[in-house]
């Protein structure tokens, strides 16, 4: 048989572009989406601006065709890039970054812009947008707008809002073109009553039709493995707050993993707020449908996968929970009968000083979801599969690995705690995977619960030579990796091998209520394995004791480790407050006990980053 594979230019964007007559391309580097549906709304936006833009993943393209632009009257590349991790471009962007990087293309002529995405809590905020921006013009391009940079840890939507507001003009003058705005409401997706027998409605499968039925690896982030909770405990020991120990079956998955690994858990919604929408919105949600891309040039023919019914859209591919964009709210005005409700809710989603202040208070801070607005503007009735259209996809929730694949091959452990808030309007808030996962309780009257899970790999590791003497910094969860860490070492230990100091800074607010892994813990300090420094932050009334006390009381043995011993030192936890509170203190360790100014210890913290002795495993 002859194979045929298509040549990369019959679907290349540039084609399309001029096929269709589009002068804009907007990629997106989206981990979690949020990138990419900021590059749909661009695209959405330029049509009312009198252009024509086609939203493309960076991963499907012929990158090297960008010189090509410029054969395109009046085109304009648009970036919307998030950061990842330590500064790094998300998986769907790495290819261009290596392409950026190798400095091979001439782009003279190319036209661009940068809104970038990233997070203020971390380190390398928005490294990869600043790349993006200053890499293309490095190489050639034309740069028509300033770049964007959102901080989500801030308010993500406002820093886009306000970039657009900057971004069109300029555009628009960039061409020489007027602005003559169309008011357009369109919508991305067609929604189809599929005729299928119900064995061809997707399930909650992540990609593959019936994936869960006929278990096949490789198992990753398309292909999950359904993983069975063989375990599940409550950690705390008193206090109204849970935290779960739970373990899951890998045996027979092919699923390898080391300790430091994340693993990831794709939840499913609370079924009472799946079944509010029905009501609220009086649709019938076993109602099989299929939401099917009006441009056909788009290499997403689905929102999520189709066909299926709006139970399973909501339970499985959407989120429901988080508080919606402005242009949410923009198109849910279209469809609010009640003028002062509609007024509200188009004040929320313009760009004035008072919408934004609206919106921040409103929505983010009195954190109302879709369903809360649905609930207190009764006027407001869109259409179910325009909601479905609306929302975010759900996504799968990262957990530290809390083993050691040294000691459990066969299983993953999970340290999690349960979320549960009350809202600004008295409403509970839960957490949509942990209040999902304190219902996999195993019974024996009833099969084994199954989670859908992969694994990430993490750059979080033990140092190869067992000698080296490591300090892990983890209050609360962050005590999670640690626990696999330990766990290795005391097997090596067990087999006689020479292992170094093993140092435990672990921080909690009572020992009697949320003190993790207590018994645990005290037979490997009884061993001669671990030391173990505790900090209880609500015990005595007034007097807050934090690991980063501790630190600084140790800090000469902790001096020691990192600048006589070649050790390592490791912090796992909130990102937001205590891993930067324990980095600026370690740097001033280093500076009193090194004797080294404040910058040479900064920078000495800097090489132990880049050598690997000083990782962070973060999270807010
Ligand atoms: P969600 O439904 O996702 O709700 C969380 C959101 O609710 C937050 O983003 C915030 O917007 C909001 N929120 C939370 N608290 C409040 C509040 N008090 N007031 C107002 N809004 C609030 N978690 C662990 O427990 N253990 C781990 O080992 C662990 N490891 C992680 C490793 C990595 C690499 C990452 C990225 C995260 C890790 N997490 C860990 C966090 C975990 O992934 C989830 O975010 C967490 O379990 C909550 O998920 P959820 O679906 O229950 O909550
Ligand atoms: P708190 O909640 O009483 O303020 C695990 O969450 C432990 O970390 C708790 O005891 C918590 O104390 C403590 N914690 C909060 N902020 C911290 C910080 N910036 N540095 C170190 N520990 C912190």
């Amino acid at each position: 048989p002859t194979l045929i594979t298509p040549k990369a230019n019959e679907s290349s964007y540039i084609t399309k572009m001029k096929a269709s007559g589009r002068n804009i391309v907007v990629f997106y580097g989206s981990q979690t989406g949020t990138a990419e549906e900021f590059a749909g709304r661009l695209a959405k936006e330029a049509a009312r601006y009198g252009m024509k833009a086609l939203v493309a993943d960076p991963e499907e393209c012929e990158m090297e065709d960008l010189c090509k632009l410029s054969e395109i009257n009046n085109s304009l590349a648009v970036f919307c890039m998030a950061t990842y991790g330590e500064g790094d471009p998300t998986d769907n962007a790495q290819a261009f970054n290596e392409w950026l990087q190798s400095g091979e293309a001439d782009l003279s002529g190319v036209n661009f812009a940068v809104f970038g995405l990233g997070n203020k809590t971390y380190e390398h905020f928005n490294a990869m947008g600043k790349y993006v921006d200053k890499r293309m013009e490095e190489l050639g391009g034309t740069r028509v707008v300033e770049a964007g940079v959102g901080d989500d840890d801030g308010n993500m939507e406002e820093d886009f809002l306000t970039w657009k507001d900057k971004f069109w003009p300029a555009v628009l003058d960039f061409f020489g073109l007027e602005m003559n705005l169309q008011e357009i409401s369109m919508r991305q997706y067609r929604l189809v009553m599929p005729d299928v027998p119900s064995d061809k409605l997707f399930t909650g499968e992540i990609a593959r039709l019936r994936a869960y039925q006929t278990q096949r690896p490789p198992f990753d982030a398309k292909n999950p493995f359904l993983a069975q909770v063989i375990a599940w405990r409550e950690l705390h020991k008193g206090g109204d707050r849970s935290c779960m120990h739970i373990e899951l079956d890998i045996s027979n998955s092919k699923l390898r993993y080391d300790a430091g690994d994340h693993v990831a858990v794709y939840p499913v919604n609370d079924p009472l707020l799946v079944n509010r929408f029905g009501e609220l919105l009086s649709t019938d949600l076993d109602t099989p449908i299929s939401l099917v891309n009006i441009d056909e040039d788009s290499s997403k023919k689905h929102p999520f996968p189709c066909p299926c019914t709006y139970r399973t859209a909501l339970s499985y591919y959407l989120d429901i929970t988080s508080n919606p964009r402005t242009h949410v709210l923009k198109e849910l005005a279209e469809h609010t009968s009640d003028p002062e409700e509609k007024e509200k809710l188009l004040k929320m989603s313009s760009s004035s000083v008072e919408g934004k202040e609206l919106y921040q208070q409103w929505v983010l801070q009195d954190n109302r979801s879709l369903l809360h607005i649905l609930e207190d503007l009764p006027s407001c009735k869109p259409s179910l599969d325009l909601v479905c259209e609306l929302l975010m996809r759900l996504q799968s929730r990262y957990y530290s690995i809390s083993s050691s694949s040294k000691v459990h091959p066969e299983s993953v452990h999970i340290t999690a705690v349960l979320l549960k808030y009350t809202t600004p309007t008295g409403r509970v808030n839960k957490g949509v995977a942990t209040t999902w996962l304190a219902s996999k309780q195993p019974s024996s009257d009833q099969p084994l619960h199954q989670v859908p899970i992969f694994i990430r790999k993490s750059q979080f590791r033990l140092p190869a030579r067992p000698q080296t003497p490591i300090v892990m910094i983890g209050p609360g969860t962050g005590v999670a990796p640690f626990r696999g860490f330990i766990q290795e070492r005391m097997k090596m230990k067990q087999e006689g091998k020479p292992v170094g100091d093993t140092v435990l800074f672990f921080g909690c607010r009572n020992r009697a209520e949320d003190f993790l892994y207590e018994d645990e813990f005290k037979e490997c300090i009884d061993d001669g394995l671990l030391t173990l420094h505790t900090a209880f932050s609500r015990e005595t009334p007034g007097k807050k004791v934090y690991v980063t006390h501790l630190l600084k009381e140790h800090g000469e043995y902790i001096w020691r480790v990192l600048g006589q011993e070649n050790g390592h030192i490791y912090v796992c936890g909130d990102a937001r407050n205590m891993a930067r509170d324990v980095h600026d203190i370690i740097v001033d360790i280093c500076s009193n006990y090194g004797k080294m100014s404040v910058s040479e210890a900064q920078t000495f913290v800097k090489k132990l980053e880049t050598q690997r002795r000083y990782s962070a495993d973060v999270w807010s």
